[in-house]
């Protein structure tokens, strides 16, 4: 089971709807780790190089102007297989579509304003937590519970 790092951005949709304690809360309770967190506002560069793989599309107007429009909580998890589960977690790209249970599932009803960004593999993670985060922002501690959390031979 692998380990890994993902970047999480809490967009500013979450922030202004006062969802960070609640979206935050089901990352503790499924026992992942927060190696790095912080609130920071996103600039116009920072936002075309984080989405660099979007900047010729055409939402991408309304992608800059939304994800520049107040403060992001921007945090590195950690956990096993953690890339792919907080995708999961977080449920399909427009809130209308995702299923019950996850965050956008349960708290949007948008295809933008859909409240939390993840890293979507490996290479991205990798490439995103460099763009948001310098390396002695990011914190190796271990988990008083981890013994608990998922067996040592899984
Ligand atoms: P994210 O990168 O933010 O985790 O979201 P995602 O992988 O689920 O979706 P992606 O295709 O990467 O799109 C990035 C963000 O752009 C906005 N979007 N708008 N108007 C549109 O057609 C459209 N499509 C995407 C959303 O905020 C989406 O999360
Ligand atoms: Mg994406």
């Amino acid at each position: 089971m692998s380990q890994e790092r993902t970047l999480i951005l809490l967009k500013p949709d979450a922030v202004q709807r006062r969802l960070i304690g609640r979206i935050l809360s089901r990352i503790e309770d499924k026992g992942y780790k927060i190696a790095g967190l912080k609130l920071i506002q996103v600039t116009p560069e920072l936002a075309r190089k984080h989405y660099a793989e979007h900047v010729e599309k055409p939402f991408y107007p309304n992608l800059e102007e939304f994800i520049t429009s107040s403060p992001v909580v921007a945090l590195v998890v950690e956990g096993p297989e953690a890339i792919t589960v907080m995708r999961s977690m977080m449920g399909a790209t427009n809130g209308r579509a995702a299923n019950s249970g996850t965050i956008r599932g349960d708290f949007g009803s948008s295809r933008q304003m859909n409240l939390i960004h993840g890293s979507d593999g490996p290479d991205a993670a990798r490439r995103e937590i460099e763009i948001y985060f310098e390396p002695h922002e990011l914190h190796d501690y271990s988990l008083a519970l981890s013994s608990v959390l998922v067996a040592s031979d899984e």
